[in-house]
């Protein structure tokens, strides 16, 4: 089975503190790790996700099952999914920034949200949107409390 990727915006349901957030990715990189997925999660200061989950097809849609049922976030919405050549994030188990709130608002205006679940067959992520991702994380400096996070 080959490479496939998924890409979702949903709304934490309560603002994050760093120690949960901190929580939440020693939890999820030691789960991506041992099952081959890689990706990046955004967070703004005013509670929203977005999500690159990268792998073989079944680990990254059983996996975006279970972040859907999460009850921390809501109103999970798939922009794309689909086989992918090779992992946008080959090296991050799960990649971490804090976006601005306008800068997330920007780069989502060109992916229009879709419907929460995977039984829609959606088009993979175009590589012009997957470039001004790439290009969006790229210039994201880390705070200083997310150092110990990379
Ligand atoms: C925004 C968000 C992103 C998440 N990303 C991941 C992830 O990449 N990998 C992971 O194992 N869990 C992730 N989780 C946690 C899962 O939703 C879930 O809590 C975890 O997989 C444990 O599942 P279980 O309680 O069914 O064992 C995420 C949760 C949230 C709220």
């Amino acid at each position: 089975m080959g490479l496939h990727q998924l890409i979702y915006q949903s709304h934490s349901l309560v603002p994050f503190a760093t120690p949960e957030l901190t929580a939440l990715l020693h939890q999820s990189r030691a789960y991506n790790q041992a099952h081959g997925i890689t990706g990046i999660l955004l967070y703004t200061p005013d509670g929203r996700f977005l999500q690159v989950l990268e792998g073989e097809r079944d680990e990254v849609r059983g996996l975006y099952r279970r972040i859907q049922t999460d009850p921390r976030h809501y109103d999970c919405r798939v922009f794309s999914e689909g086989p992918c050549r090779q992992r946008s994030f080959a090296t991050w188990t799960m990649g971490f920034r804090v976006a601005q709130a306008q800068d997330l608002r920007k780069l989502l205006r060109s992916v229009p949200p879709d419907a929460p679940g995977l039984l829609v067959p959606r088009p993979p992520t175009r590589p012009e949107v997957l470039a001004l991702l790439l290009d969006f994380v790229a210039n994201i400096e880390p705070k200083p409390w997310q150092e110990h996070l990379q």
